[in-house]
């Protein structure tokens, strides 16, 4: 068990303005694939996966499912738990490695659809680090007293972009989305403390190749690359440095954590940390047995299914850690608790919510139709222009 946090006094924040997180949310695919459906697809066995990963099974995106999709199901959970409308969101940020474009961001696309017309929108690229990352940023944005309310999504669909014939990484990845609302506040606690690294130098141990990447046949290659065993080393070495560097930070001891959410990528990675660490394994939120590894998903993943089975607790002094491509990795600790107003849902605001993406869908619809006419019009008119001209000069050489 933790010692008796009472005492401490985490490094207070400069403005006087905090970070909570006070509404979460996540959406995972319904199609689940087992180990035993891994094995018709590529040369594997359940006994192998579980040992060396801990996985059992993962979520697959459907064809009408998208990042997108997902990060919207998971941000609507999210504000229906924080309960706060659409128009009060200043701030929308995505962490993926799979988003729908290059641009527009999946960010513009889930501020389009909840109604959020009061909000920007950008997706951040860290790998499976992003959602610490994109929480860092909203954070700093909050308590610098620049914007109140922001919603972080990590949503990823990888099944989208894996080699599913190369059995060291295609047995690994699943699909889905968690989100947080992030809220300014008085109360102390909330965000604490944030260490973000990267180390391009290991960029070629893991990486998805944008569609301008070709082989030497001139085939696109657009598949996920990873040399397993180097990433699981440098995972191993990060992972207990930076949350002893986040715990220093936050002004806190590492004993006084009582849940580390980590990224969920190899139940081996976890058990390192916890020996490297000397903290009990339970005290490590796992996951991965039934959802793999979801990249920028997996922490808020994680922590939904942790609140939801009662392991956090008010007060409670949370890190979350991620690590992946870059390479890249970020720790960060934070001390949960929900301040007052938040606390209950209220029918009104769930209607007013309702009526914000029913709303915000015929916006778009009329939008569209809108376009597509005013496109009609520009297409006739210069033609209409055109037989006007016509029609005067006709009647010139009459007069004439
Ligand atoms: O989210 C981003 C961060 N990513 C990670 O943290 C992933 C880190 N890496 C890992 O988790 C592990 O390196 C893996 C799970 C990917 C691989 O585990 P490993 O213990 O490092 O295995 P390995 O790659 O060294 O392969 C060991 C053996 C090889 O056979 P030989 O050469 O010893 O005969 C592989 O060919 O296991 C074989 N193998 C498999 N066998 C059955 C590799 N993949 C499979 C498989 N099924 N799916």
């Amino acid at each position: 068990m933790a010692s008796n946090k009472k005492h401490l006094t985490p490094t207070p924040s400069a403005t006087g303005i905090y970070a909570h997180i006070v509404g979460w949310g996540m959406a995972v695919p319904e199609n689940i694939m087992t180990n035993d459906d891994m094995a018709s697809i590529v040369e594997t066995n359940d006994e192998w996966i579980h040992s060396r990963t801990g996985i059992r099974e993962r979520r697959i995106a459907s064809e009408k499912e998208s990042t997108a999709t997902l990060g919207y199901r998971a941000a609507q959970r999210a504000l229906e738990v924080a309960d706060i409308l659409p128009v009060d969101i200043d701030l929308i940020i995505v962490a993926t490695s799979t988003p729908e474009h290059i641009f527009p961001s999946t960010a513009s696309l889930i501020q389009d659809w909840l109604g959020a017309s009061k909000a920007g929108g950008f997706d951040l690229s860290a790998a499976c680090s992003g959602f610490v990352y994109a929480l860092n940023m909203a954070a700093q944005s909050i308590k610098s007293g620049s914007i109140q309310t922001a919603v972080v999504i990590g949503a990823e669909t990888m099944s989208r972009v894996l080699d599913w014939q190369d059995r060291g990484t295609c047995i690994l990845f699943g699909d889905g989305a968690g989100a947080v609302v992030l809220r300014a506040s008085t109360q102390q606690g909330g965000i604490l403390s944030s260490v973000l690294r990267s180390d391009g130098g290991g960029a070629d141990l893991l990486c998805i190749p944008t569609n301008n990447v070709r082989d030497l046949n001139g085939h696109k290659v657009q598949k996920m690359f990873m040399v397993g065993s180097e990433v699981f080393k440098f995972a191993t070495r990060v992972v207990n440095q930076s949350i002893r560097e986040a715990v220093d930070l936050a002004g806190i001891q590492l004993e006084d954590i009582d849940l580390i959410v980590p990224h969920q990528a190899n139940m081996r990675i976890l058990q390192s940390a916890a020996r490297k660490l000397k903290i009990d394994l339970d005290r490590f939120m796992s996951n991965v047995d039934r959802y793999g590894n979801t990249s920028a998903a997996s922490i808020p993943i994680a922590l939904c299914e942790a609140v939801e089975q009662g392991r956090i607790h008010d007060n409670d002094y949370l890190a979350f850690v991620g690590f992946g491509g870059g390479l890249s990795w970020a720790s960060m600790v934070l001390q949960w608790g929900v301040p007052e107003p938040e606390q209950h849902t209220t029918r009104l605001g769930q209607q007013r919510r309702q009526l914000s993406y029913t709303l915000a869908r015929w916006r778009n619809r009329i939008n569209k139709v809108r376009r597509n006419v005013s496109q009609f019009f520009n297409r006739i008119r210069p033609n209409a222009g055109r037989i006007f001209r016509l029609q005067r000069k006709i009647e010139q050489d009459e007069i004439l």
